[in-house]
Protein backbone atom coordinates (compact mmCIF):
# COMPACT_ATOMS: atom_id res chain seq x y z
CA UNK A 1 0.00 0.00 0.00
CA UNK A 2 3.05 2.25 0.84
CA UNK A 3 3.49 2.09 -3.43
CA UNK A 4 0.06 2.84 -3.70
CA UNK A 5 0.06 5.88 -1.42
CA UNK A 6 3.33 7.22 -3.13
CA UNK A 7 1.68 7.51 -6.12
CA UNK A 8 -1.41 8.77 -5.22
CA UNK A 9 0.52 12.08 -3.50
CA UNK A 10 1.66 12.33 -6.78
CA UNK A 11 -1.71 12.60 -8.42
CA UNK A 12 -3.66 14.42 -6.25
CA UNK A 13 -1.12 17.45 -6.07
CA UNK A 14 -2.10 17.86 -9.60
CA UNK A 15 -5.63 17.01 -9.99
CA UNK A 16 -7.98 19.46 -10.72
CA UNK A 17 -10.60 18.07 -8.44
CA UNK A 18 -12.12 14.58 -7.53
CA UNK A 19 -12.43 12.48 -10.25
CA UNK A 20 -15.90 10.72 -10.87
CA UNK A 21 -14.81 8.34 -13.47
CA UNK A 22 -11.76 6.99 -15.03
CA UNK A 23 -11.13 6.28 -18.94
CA UNK A 24 -8.89 4.37 -20.79
CA UNK A 25 -8.52 5.12 -24.29
CA UNK A 26 -7.46 2.21 -26.77
CA UNK A 27 -5.42 2.44 -30.18
CA UNK A 28 -6.40 5.53 -31.74
CA UNK A 29 -8.75 6.25 -29.55
CA UNK A 30 -6.41 9.06 -27.72
CA UNK A 31 -8.53 11.93 -29.41
CA UNK A 32 -11.29 12.10 -26.75
CA UNK A 33 -8.61 13.43 -24.46
CA UNK A 34 -8.46 16.41 -26.53
CA UNK A 35 -12.00 17.32 -25.58
CA UNK A 36 -11.36 17.93 -21.81
CA UNK A 37 -11.70 20.88 -20.58
CA UNK A 38 -8.98 23.03 -19.21
CA UNK A 39 -6.99 19.61 -18.80
CA UNK A 40 -4.29 18.53 -16.85
CA UNK A 41 -1.80 16.29 -17.87
CA UNK A 42 0.07 14.00 -16.01
CA UNK A 43 2.61 11.58 -18.11
CA UNK A 44 3.13 7.99 -16.21
CA UNK A 45 6.72 8.56 -15.92
CA UNK A 46 6.00 11.50 -13.41
CA UNK A 47 4.31 9.08 -11.37
CA UNK A 48 6.21 6.79 -9.11
CA UNK A 49 5.93 3.14 -9.49
CA UNK A 50 3.32 3.60 -12.91
CA UNK A 51 4.84 1.84 -15.80
CA UNK A 52 5.27 3.37 -19.09
CA UNK A 53 3.68 2.64 -22.47
CA UNK A 54 5.46 2.00 -25.62
CA UNK A 55 3.07 0.86 -27.54
CA UNK A 56 2.44 3.13 -31.10
CA UNK A 57 0.29 5.63 -30.62
CA UNK A 58 -0.20 5.41 -27.06
CA UNK A 59 1.33 8.19 -25.78
CA UNK A 60 1.17 7.24 -21.89
CA UNK A 61 -0.03 9.87 -19.55
CA UNK A 62 -3.23 11.00 -17.75
CA UNK A 63 -5.22 13.76 -18.85
CA UNK A 64 -7.74 15.08 -16.24
CA UNK A 65 -10.65 17.50 -16.35
CA UNK A 66 -13.85 18.40 -17.20
CA UNK A 67 -15.86 16.32 -19.84
CA UNK A 68 -19.18 16.57 -21.04
CA UNK A 69 -19.81 17.88 -17.41
CA UNK A 70 -18.42 15.66 -15.42
CA UNK A 71 -14.75 15.45 -13.70
CA UNK A 72 -13.00 12.86 -15.55
CA UNK A 73 -9.27 10.86 -15.30
CA UNK A 74 -8.21 9.69 -18.57
CA UNK A 75 -5.52 7.24 -19.43
CA UNK A 76 -4.38 8.01 -22.93
CA UNK A 77 -2.44 5.11 -23.69
CA UNK A 78 -2.59 2.11 -21.79
CA UNK A 79 -0.53 -0.51 -20.77
CA UNK A 80 -0.18 -3.89 -22.39
CA UNK A 81 1.04 -7.60 -21.96
CA UNK A 82 2.62 -7.76 -25.29
CA UNK A 83 4.94 -4.94 -23.79
CA UNK A 84 6.59 -6.81 -21.98
CA UNK A 85 4.40 -5.65 -18.64
CA UNK A 86 3.28 -7.63 -16.16
CA UNK A 87 -0.27 -8.37 -14.99
CA UNK A 88 0.10 -6.55 -12.07
CA UNK A 89 1.39 -3.66 -13.49
CA UNK A 90 -0.95 -2.91 -16.28
CA UNK A 91 -3.84 -3.02 -14.12
CA UNK A 92 -1.31 -0.64 -11.44
CA UNK A 93 -2.99 2.75 -12.87
CA UNK A 94 -6.58 1.17 -12.62
CA UNK A 95 -6.10 0.54 -8.28
CA UNK A 96 -4.90 3.91 -8.20
CA UNK A 97 -7.99 5.28 -10.06
CA UNK A 98 -10.05 3.46 -7.42
CA UNK A 99 -8.10 4.63 -5.20
CA UNK A 100 -8.88 8.40 -5.90
CA UNK A 101 -12.19 7.11 -5.77
CA UNK A 102 -13.98 7.26 -9.29
CA UNK A 103 -17.03 5.66 -9.09
CA UNK A 104 -16.65 4.09 -12.22
CA UNK A 105 -14.24 3.12 -14.98
CA UNK A 106 -15.15 3.30 -18.82
CA UNK A 107 -12.36 1.31 -21.25
CA UNK A 108 -12.20 1.53 -24.89
CA UNK A 109 -10.07 -0.52 -27.28
CA UNK A 110 -9.56 -1.59 -30.56
CA UNK A 111 -10.86 -5.33 -31.71
CA UNK A 112 -11.13 -7.62 -34.50
CA UNK A 113 -15.02 -8.76 -35.23
CA UNK A 114 -15.58 -12.29 -35.17
CA UNK A 115 -19.29 -12.29 -35.26
CA UNK A 116 -20.00 -11.90 -38.88
CA UNK A 117 -23.04 -9.52 -38.65
CA UNK A 118 -20.26 -6.98 -37.88
CA UNK A 119 -18.49 -4.61 -39.87
CA UNK A 120 -15.39 -2.11 -39.52
CA UNK A 121 -16.37 0.66 -37.57
CA UNK A 122 -19.19 -0.83 -35.37
CA UNK A 123 -19.21 0.01 -31.96
CA UNK A 124 -20.03 -2.86 -29.37
CA UNK A 125 -20.80 -2.79 -25.96
CA UNK A 126 -18.83 -5.55 -23.87
CA UNK A 127 -21.57 -8.19 -21.90
CA UNK A 128 -18.57 -10.39 -20.86
CA UNK A 129 -15.24 -11.24 -21.57
CA UNK A 130 -13.58 -14.40 -22.27
CA UNK A 131 -9.67 -14.49 -20.87
CA UNK A 132 -7.62 -16.15 -23.14
CA UNK A 133 -3.75 -14.36 -22.06
CA UNK A 134 -3.72 -17.49 -19.51
CA UNK A 135 -2.85 -14.78 -16.93
CA UNK A 136 -4.49 -12.73 -14.23
CA UNK A 137 -3.50 -9.63 -12.44
CA UNK A 138 -4.74 -10.95 -9.38
CA UNK A 139 -1.98 -13.73 -9.27
CA UNK A 140 0.48 -13.96 -6.55
CA UNK A 141 -0.53 -12.72 -2.60
CA UNK A 142 -4.03 -11.02 -2.38
CA UNK A 143 -4.23 -7.56 -0.54
CA UNK A 144 -7.01 -8.24 1.12
CA UNK A 145 -7.45 -4.23 1.51
CA UNK A 146 -8.44 -3.77 -2.39
CA UNK A 147 -10.23 -7.11 -2.62
CA UNK A 148 -11.07 -10.48 -1.70
CA UNK A 149 -8.81 -13.36 -2.87
CA UNK A 150 -11.48 -15.23 -4.99
CA UNK A 151 -13.72 -12.79 -6.51
CA UNK A 152 -16.38 -13.02 -8.03
CA UNK A 153 -17.13 -12.35 -11.63
CA UNK A 154 -20.71 -12.88 -12.50
CA UNK A 155 -21.54 -8.56 -13.52
CA UNK A 156 -18.00 -7.42 -14.33
CA UNK A 157 -20.09 -5.32 -17.21
CA UNK A 158 -22.28 -3.68 -14.76
CA UNK A 159 -26.10 -3.47 -16.20
CA UNK A 160 -26.86 -0.42 -14.97
CA UNK A 161 -24.10 1.16 -16.97
CA UNK A 162 -24.71 -0.72 -20.34
CA UNK A 163 -28.45 0.54 -19.98
CA UNK A 164 -27.00 3.85 -19.91
CA UNK A 165 -24.95 3.50 -22.61
CA UNK A 166 -27.65 2.26 -24.92
CA UNK A 167 -29.83 5.15 -24.05
CA UNK A 168 -26.84 7.19 -24.76
CA UNK A 169 -26.27 5.45 -28.74
CA UNK A 170 -30.15 5.60 -29.24
CA UNK A 171 -30.22 9.61 -28.04
CA UNK A 172 -27.24 9.99 -30.51
CA UNK A 173 -28.70 7.58 -33.41
CA UNK A 174 -25.90 5.39 -33.16
CA UNK A 175 -25.99 1.35 -33.41
CA UNK A 176 -24.66 -0.44 -30.68
CA UNK A 177 -23.76 -4.23 -31.36
CA UNK A 178 -23.30 -6.54 -28.32
CA UNK A 179 -21.10 -8.97 -27.80
CA UNK A 180 -18.57 -11.23 -25.48
CA UNK A 181 -14.91 -9.80 -26.21
CA UNK A 182 -12.22 -12.22 -26.47
CA UNK A 183 -8.76 -11.09 -24.41
CA UNK A 184 -5.03 -12.17 -25.71
CA UNK A 185 -1.60 -11.78 -25.20
CA UNK A 186 -0.68 -10.35 -28.96
CA UNK A 187 1.50 -8.88 -30.42
CA UNK A 188 0.77 -10.72 -33.49
CA UNK A 189 -2.62 -11.09 -34.57
CA UNK A 190 -4.39 -14.54 -34.64
CA UNK A 191 -4.73 -17.28 -36.78
CA UNK A 192 -7.87 -17.80 -38.91
CA UNK A 193 -8.00 -21.24 -36.99
CA UNK A 194 -7.88 -19.57 -33.90
CA UNK A 195 -10.57 -16.93 -35.04
CA UNK A 196 -12.89 -19.71 -35.64
CA UNK A 197 -12.21 -21.29 -32.00
CA UNK A 198 -12.98 -18.35 -30.25
CA UNK A 199 -16.11 -17.82 -32.63
CA UNK A 200 -16.75 -21.61 -31.19
CA UNK A 201 -16.42 -20.65 -27.66
CA UNK A 202 -18.87 -17.48 -27.99
CA UNK A 203 -16.58 -14.81 -29.08
CA UNK A 204 -17.66 -11.55 -31.05
CA UNK A 205 -14.38 -9.15 -30.82
CA UNK A 206 -10.92 -10.07 -30.43
CA UNK A 207 -8.37 -7.74 -28.81
CA UNK A 208 -5.80 -7.39 -26.83
CA UNK A 209 -6.19 -5.49 -23.87
CA UNK A 210 -9.41 -4.85 -21.31
CA UNK A 211 -9.51 -7.84 -19.57
CA UNK A 212 -6.94 -7.78 -16.90
CA UNK A 213 -8.24 -3.99 -16.31
CA UNK A 214 -12.20 -5.49 -16.18
CA UNK A 215 -10.61 -8.35 -13.87
CA UNK A 216 -8.89 -5.87 -11.58
CA UNK A 217 -11.64 -3.48 -11.53
CA UNK A 218 -14.06 -6.30 -10.50
CA UNK A 219 -11.78 -7.29 -8.11
CA UNK A 220 -11.76 -3.67 -6.42
CA UNK A 221 -15.46 -3.18 -6.57
CA UNK A 222 -15.55 -0.72 -9.11
CA UNK A 223 -18.11 -1.08 -12.31
CA UNK A 224 -16.62 -0.97 -15.26
CA UNK A 225 -18.60 0.06 -18.78
CA UNK A 226 -16.89 -1.11 -21.73
CA UNK A 227 -17.00 -0.88 -25.51
CA UNK A 228 -14.77 -2.01 -28.49
CA UNK A 229 -14.19 -0.65 -31.85
CA UNK A 230 -14.36 -3.15 -34.55
CA UNK A 231 -11.43 -1.81 -36.49
CA UNK A 232 -10.88 -4.45 -39.03
CA UNK A 233 -12.62 -8.07 -39.16
CA UNK A 234 -10.15 -10.73 -37.45
CA UNK A 235 -8.10 -13.23 -39.29
CA UNK A 236 -9.92 -15.23 -41.54
CA UNK A 237 -13.18 -13.59 -41.69
CA UNK A 238 -12.33 -11.90 -45.25
CA UNK A 239 -9.50 -12.97 -48.09
CA UNK A 240 -7.41 -10.42 -46.94
CA UNK A 241 -3.99 -10.03 -44.53
CA UNK A 242 -4.52 -7.86 -41.49
CA UNK A 243 -2.50 -4.92 -40.39
CA UNK A 244 -1.84 -2.47 -37.28
CA UNK A 245 -2.04 -0.02 -39.82
CA UNK A 246 -5.65 -0.99 -40.92
CA UNK A 247 -6.75 -1.08 -37.32
CA UNK A 248 -5.11 2.78 -36.64
CA UNK A 249 -6.95 3.84 -40.00
CA UNK A 250 -10.04 2.60 -39.10
CA UNK A 251 -9.95 4.02 -35.13
CA UNK A 252 -9.58 7.42 -36.57
CA UNK A 253 -12.18 7.18 -38.96
CA UNK A 254 -14.69 6.39 -36.59
CA UNK A 255 -13.21 7.67 -33.39
CA UNK A 256 -15.60 10.29 -33.46
CA UNK A 257 -18.28 8.47 -32.79
CA UNK A 258 -16.86 6.81 -29.99
CA UNK A 259 -16.48 9.62 -28.69
CA UNK A 260 -19.90 10.90 -29.21
CA UNK A 261 -21.09 8.02 -27.37
CA UNK A 262 -18.51 8.48 -24.37
CA UNK A 263 -19.67 11.84 -23.73
CA UNK A 264 -23.48 11.26 -24.21
CA UNK A 265 -23.31 8.26 -21.94
CA UNK A 266 -21.13 10.85 -18.92
CA UNK A 267 -23.90 13.25 -19.26
CA UNK A 268 -26.73 10.77 -18.72
CA UNK A 269 -24.62 8.86 -15.35
N1 LIG B 1 -6.98 -9.03 -33.13
C1 LIG B 1 -6.46 -8.68 -31.94
N2 LIG B 1 -6.43 -7.43 -31.53
C2 LIG B 1 -6.95 -6.48 -32.31
C3 LIG B 1 -7.51 -6.78 -33.56
C4 LIG B 1 -7.52 -8.13 -34.00
O1 LIG B 1 -8.00 -8.48 -35.09
N3 LIG B 1 -7.94 -5.60 -34.08
C5 LIG B 1 -7.65 -4.64 -33.18
N4 LIG B 1 -7.04 -5.16 -32.12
Amino acid sequence: MKQFEESLEALRESLPGQPEFGLVLGSGLGPIAECIENPVIIPYREVPHMAVSTAPDHVGRFVAGRLSGRQVICMQGRLHGYEGHSPGAIVYPIRLMKLLGVEALILTNAAGGMNPGFVPGDLMLIEDHINMTGKSPLTGPNDEALGPRFNDMCSVYDVRLRRVAERAAADSSITLRHGIYVGVNGPQFETPAEIRAFRVLGGDAVGMSTVFEAIAAAHCGLPVLAVSMITNMAAGMLPQALSGQEVNETADRHGGTLQTLIRRTLELL
